[in-house]
């Protein structure tokens, strides 16, 4: 398609997009309203960056594709809207992801979104141009307590600014200069920001021995119910992601059967019993580990297992012997 009849298209996508519905009551319109106004210079954002060259005609007929989603399909399958987000950003601080995050995002965040959420404490591991701790600020909105970036760069300290933007709960973006591996950087986060975080998110620097070294500093920061997520996995760096699932590299390693792995440790029946076993101590910790697509996520237990024990019970007055 040439430039014009795209500028056609695009100008018919706008009056789409702010055709208002009478119809609706007041505060739904206002806020659709919002919406739409972001949505309308997040499109003439895309065209401007198409017209300079910097997007492909490919790549900003999928930027407006995604941008005309219809707003309640997208609301509903994305509360924290992190993809929207994402979307809208065609100028300002940049953020690099894979897409197919997005959704694992949502579906490990998503309790900190939206009024009423829990709140949030988090720390992300390589911050680049800013854009990621922008979109954690801004979907997170007021449940973020804190937000600590840590990166090699000196120059990502510009960032803190965030923090100042409206929404924001003021001065709650922070950013700690220093290497993934050194203890110290998190010995000075835990002494600022005392009382643990609720998610630790590892987009660093993706070598195998600072993937391993920083979990095992930073898997102990994690509260209750807090989710540790490593991403960019390669063949290169899952050695690391093995040692952190399958060999004897989790830190509360101590508790469980010496020689044994995460993995075992998870899948532990020492007693061989029916129906209550004493959990070791990663049952007693881990409430799962997810494996996404380049991925991995681990969640702390928030909830103790049930009497302190994992235990089988029966309901029921009906059965077939086996
Ligand atoms: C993949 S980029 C982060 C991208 C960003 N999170 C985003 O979503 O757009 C990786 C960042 O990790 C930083 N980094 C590299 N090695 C590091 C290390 N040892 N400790 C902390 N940060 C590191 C780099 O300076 C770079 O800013």
């Amino acid at each position: 398609m040439t430039r014009k009849p795209l500028a056609l298209a695009l100008a018919l996508a706008l009056a789409w997009v702010s055709a208002a519905d009478d119809q609706v009551h007041a505060p739904v319109r206002n806020r659709r309203k919002a919406m739409e106004a972001d949505t309308v210079k997040a499109l003439r954002d895309a065209k401007s960056l198409f017209d300079e060259g910097i997007l492909s005609e490919q790549e900003f007929k999928e930027q407006k594709a995604e941008l005309l989603q219809p707003k309640a399909t997208v609301a509903a399958a994305a509360p924290c809207g992190f993809r929207a987000f994402f979307e809208r950003n065609a100028a300002g601080p940049g953020i690099h992801k894979w897409l197919h995050y997005f959704s694992a995002y949502e579906q490990e965040f998503s309790r900190h979104c939206g009024a009423g959420g829990a709140p949030a404490k988090m720390i992300e591991i390589g911050i680049q141009s800013g854009g990621s701790m922008r979109m954690w600020r801004e979907r997170f909105g007021q449940n973020l307590e804190v937000l600590v970036g840590v990166d090699i760069q000196p120059n990502t300290k510009a960032w803190e600014r965030f923090g100042d933007e409206p929404g924001s709960r003021p001065g709650n973006v922070h950013v700690e200069i220093g290497s993934q591996a050194d203890p110290a950087v998190f010995d000075r986060i835990n002494a600022k920001y005392p009382g643990g975080f609720d998610i630790v998110l590892d987009d660093g620097s993706h070598a195998a021995a600072h993937i391993l070294a920083t979990f095992q500093i930073a898997w102990k920061l994690l509260r209750p119910g807090g989710v540790y997520f490593i991403e960019d996995i390669t063949k290169e760096n899952r050695r690391a992601v093995h040692d952190i699932i399958l060999s004897a590299s989790h830190p509360h390693e101590g508790g469980v059967r010496k020689g044994s792995t995460v993995l075992d440790a998870l899948y532990d029946n020492k007693e061989g019993a029916c129906c209550k076993i004493t959990p070791n101590s990663v049952q007693h910790e881990v409430e799962y580990v997810k494996m996404y697509p380049m991925i991995l996520a681990i969640k702390k237990r928030e909830t103790p297992l049930d009497g302190g024990a994992l235990q089988a019970k029966r309901r029921g007055d009906k059965w077939i012997p086996y």
